[in-house]
């Protein structure tokens, strides 16, 4: 409503002068914000012949106008993020204003953008393959289809990831990564579920555990096997980096890193979209990583959920009843997250000084709506770091503070992360938390780094 109001105020006096034309004003715009995934070999229709784009005013403004592309759910007004793809307000006002105007075509050649996105220069130390020697067809009876193939991390000694960039092979097929890591205790149990389905790779809709755990007979087999086997894969793993359509390398914050030990394996969940691309293959996906020895200050991307969810089929904790919606709330304290870490990365407690957040990143399923991510300070005061209005699982994503929350160790006890999330279930069907794609999940991830003394010796 408030873009709406603002929008057309600025009509109004932007009127009286010469109103937006479509090669002045909106083409620089549309090359700016829209070709990185706009184009020929990109993952969306192109925008490169104006003449085509052009008889797509109305789509573009619509789109636009109600924030739905360029694909960014983070509401603005809240922080600042790294790497904000969104329209300014004043950008909005100006594809509207368009639109009130008649769509003025204007002349060729006035416009002075860029044809395409700049893509910086990355230079990384480690390269991987994601199907080395191997082709993958996605899913043909189903427009998506969440695959994940589990590799070796290469390195034989200690080291952090500091950047990530992700290349996908086909973009007309491929539409996310996600990169999860599996520490050397679990990484055969991952390679089992590899082997155990036909082809590269295994079904993983809702992480990096496989789609049939969630249902009763393969999950009580697996059980049989390994007791507590699932919540061990689901405990067991992490979420490294990732990937989606217009983002090219990144370096990690300045000075962080993620722990990596020898014998780590890597999976890499691949969504695969092929309705504009039927019958087109993955072959040639790949992935690079910046390294480094050392690092100042170790990180993670600590999840913030409650584990008992995930067996709703079992504990009932997470129930959304048919044609109603339901809202939960996981909440902990920032002692609790650092505590992890340092157990994690086997760390004298004694040593920590600081805590820094530095993103949020909502994950649900499909029928997520709606959902935020708050701190609450030691002073009782408390922020939104991330507030998602209108939830869609294809853009889920990191979303960086361009200043992270810093608190000192002392402070941490009384710090508090939540996410909360609400669901609407549309079905007649009850809807229950799990890793299954009919069922849910609600869940933050923050990169958390540790500022540590320097260890006794
Ligand atoms: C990060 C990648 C990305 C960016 C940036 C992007 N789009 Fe899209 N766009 C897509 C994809 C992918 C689709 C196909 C539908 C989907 O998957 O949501 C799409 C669909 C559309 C559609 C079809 C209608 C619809 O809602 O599906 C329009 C119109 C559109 N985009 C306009 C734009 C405009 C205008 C911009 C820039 C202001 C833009 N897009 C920026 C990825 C992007």
């Amino acid at each position: 409503m408030r873009i709406l109001v603002l929008a057309a105020v600025f009509a109004v006096t932007h009127l009286a002068a010469s109103p937006p034309d479509f090669h002045g004003d909106i083409r620089p715009l549309i090359d700016q914000h829209c070709i990185m995934c706009h184009a020929e070999d990109s993952i969306s229709f192109s925008f490169a012949d104006p003449e085509f784009t052009y008889r797509l005013g109305p789509a573009i403004v619509s789109t636009v106008s109600e924030r739905r592309m360029p694909p960014w759910l983070a509401e603005p007004g809240h922080q600042q993020y790294v790497e904000d793809i969104s329209l300014s307000d004043a950008d909005i006002a100006r594809f509207v204003a368009w639109a009130d105007a008649g769509y003025p075509l204007g002349a060729p050649g006035s416009a002075n953008g860029v044809r395409t996105a700049p893509h910086g220069h990355f230079a990384y130390d480690v390269a991987i393959d994601v199907l080395p020697g191997q082709s993958y067809l996605p899913r043909q009876d189903q427009a998506d289809d969440y695959r994940c193939f589990v590799i070796d991390w290469p390195l034989d000694e200690s080291a952090y990831i500091t950047g990530f960039r992700a290349a996908p092979g086909n973009l007309q097929v491929v539409h996310h990564l996600v990169l999860f890591a599996v520490p050397p205790e679990l990484a055969d149990r991952f390679r089992e579920l590899e082997a155990a389905e036909e082809g590269p790779g295994y079904q993983c809709f809702g992480a990096a555990v496989p789609d049939r755990l969630g249902i009763p007979e393969h999950r009580e087999a697996y059980e049989e096997r390994y007791p507590d086997g699932v919540m061990e894969l689901h405990r067991g793993n992490y979420w490294l980096a990732h990937w989606a359509p217009g983002m090219d390398g990144y370096s990690f914050p300045a000075d962080t890193g993620i722990p990596m030990r020898p014998g780590t394996a890597l999976v890499v969940q691949m969504h695969y979209y092929s309705v504009f691309a039927p019958g087109q293959t993955d072959a040639d996906s790949r992935m690079e990583f910046q390294v480094s020895s050392q690092v100042e200050r170790p990180a993670i991307n600590v999840p913030v959920t409650i584990n008992a969810w995930l067996e709703s089929r079992r504990n009932r904790s997470m129930v959304v009843p048919p044609g109603q919606s339901a809202r939960y709330v996981a909440d902990v304290s920032l002692q609790g997250l650092a505590g992890y870490m340092l157990r994690l990365f086997d760390i004298d407690p004694e040593r920590l000084e600081a805590a820094e957040v530095h993103s949020a990143n909502l994950h649900m399923h499909r029928f997520g709506a709606s959902g935020r991510i708050t701190l609450t300070e030691p002073t009782g005061r408390r922020e939104v770091l991330l507030s998602v209005p209108r939830w869609d699982l294809n853009w889920q994503r990191d979303f960086t503070f361009v200043e992270p929350k810093v608190f000192p160790a002392a402070q941490l006890e009384r710090a508090r992360l939540a996410v909360e999330c609400v669901f609407e279930n549309p079905t007649d069907e009850y809807v229950l938390g799990g890793y299954g794609s009919d069922e849910e999940m609600c869940m933050n991830l923050s990169y958390v780094a540790l500022r540590l003394s320097k260890p006794e010796d």
